[in-house]
């Protein structure tokens, strides 16, 4: 009786069973070969991170789920059920049509989610999975799963912003790589990375919005910057993401960016001294309010206070003197 048991479909297994179906779909479509190509991208590469295709039509996904209205399907992201307001009528139609889909997995390697690229110009560039009970995007990390190895090799991870930097990087050199989901770094992001490795070396376009991502990304790390650990900068030209910069210029010349990135201590005092003028006192009274917030958020240890020197010496005061500011006067007896 045990036997017959039925096994539990899982969201999980209705996403893994998509995944297969895109990649069937993708060996059959020239178009989106063409597209991967044109990209530069190697069927090998396409393969290890099981790229695939999603048709063109509004239920194509009828053809591996015979009964397109269960719940599981909506429920996955991979179908949108929506009223239409007027006759009250329910529409079920693919959410991913005509796009390259990126399969997203968790630590475990289960399929949680995806990413769709439309081949070429058209909005939104990449249409994600929403939000599900197994998917994430501010915990996940896109090439995680497939990275691991190579994490503990390299010995760091390379953090970029997109779904064809991961894929790139790895073609050309770097397996060491993942990307966050359309979303700044998390604090959750930060944590998961460095349950792989001690080292995490962030990577961002060398434009405004860029800058932006990064001052987020060091939100996210100060508090895991211990002792034993290390957090870099990595900012590359404007207009280039890794994907161009290392098609553009090559393995060699991306490795430079890399061992030349800024370490937190150094990205921290910037964000604190950025706009104030260190000629005047109240520039750098600035300096000395905008670096608490930042400050604070690290570990306690030594980095922590050799960063209370570096500040305290920027703002003419010594480390004691610029900890009454930020505290208010040691207490007596202490
Ligand atoms: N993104 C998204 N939705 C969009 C645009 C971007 O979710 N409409 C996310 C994707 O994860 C994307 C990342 O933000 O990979 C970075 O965006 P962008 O730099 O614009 O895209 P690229 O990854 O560089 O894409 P491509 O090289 O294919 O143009
Ligand atoms: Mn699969
Ligand atoms: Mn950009
Ligand atoms: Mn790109
Ligand atoms: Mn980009």
């Amino acid at each position: 009786a045990s036997e017959q048991r039925q096994k539990q479909v899982t969201l999980s297994d209705v996403l893994e069973k998509a995944c297969d179906a895109y990649k069937k779909h993708l060996k059959s479509s020239h178009k989106a070969v063409d597209y991967l190509k044109g990209r530069g991208l190697s069927g090998d590469i396409a393969k290890q991170f099981g790229l695939g295709y999603a048709p063109e039509g509004w239920r194509s996904l009828a053809s591996v789920f015979p009964n397109y209205d269960d719940p599981l399907l909506a429920e996955s992201g991979l179908v949108i059920a929506s009223v239409d307001e007027g006759s009250g009528e329910e529409k079920r139609y693919d959410r991913f049509r005509d796009r390259v889909m990126f399969p997203i997995r968790n630590v475990k390697g289960e399929c949680i989610g995806f990413g769709g690229r439309v081949l070429g110009e058209g909005t939104p560039k990449y249409l994600n999975s929403p939000e599900t009970p197994v998917f994430h995007k501010g915990r996940e990390l896109y090439g995680l799963f497939e990275a691991r190895h190579a994490l503990r090799e390299h010995g760091y991870v390379l953090v970029t912003e997109g779904y064809m930097d991961v894929v790139a990087l790895a073609q050309l050199g770097f397996p060491n790589a993942v990307a966050t989901l359309g979303t700044a770094c998390t604090p959750d992001h930060v944590q998961k990375l460095f349950r792989f490795t001690d080292s995490v070396v962030f990577s961002f376009d060398g434009d405004a919005a860029g800058r932006r991502a990064a001052r987020k990304a060091l939100d996210g790390a100060l508090p895991y910057a211990s002792d034993v650990r290390s957090v870099k900068f990595l900012f590359l030209p404007p207009e280039h993401d890794p994907d161009s910069y290392i098609r553009a210029f090559g393995k060699d010349a991306f490795a430079r960016y890399v061992s030349e990135a800024t370490p937190l201590s150094r990205f921290m005092i910037e964000a604190a001294r950025d706009g104030c003028d260190l000629n005047t006192a109240e520039g750098r009274a600035h300096l000395a309010s905008n670096a608490r917030p930042l400050w604070s958020q690290l570990p306690e240890g030594a980095l922590k206070r050799q960063l209370l020197g570096e500040i305290a010496e920027l703002v003419q005061l010594n480390s004691r003197e610029l900890s009454e500011v930020w505290n208010g006067p040691a207490k007596a007896g202490k």
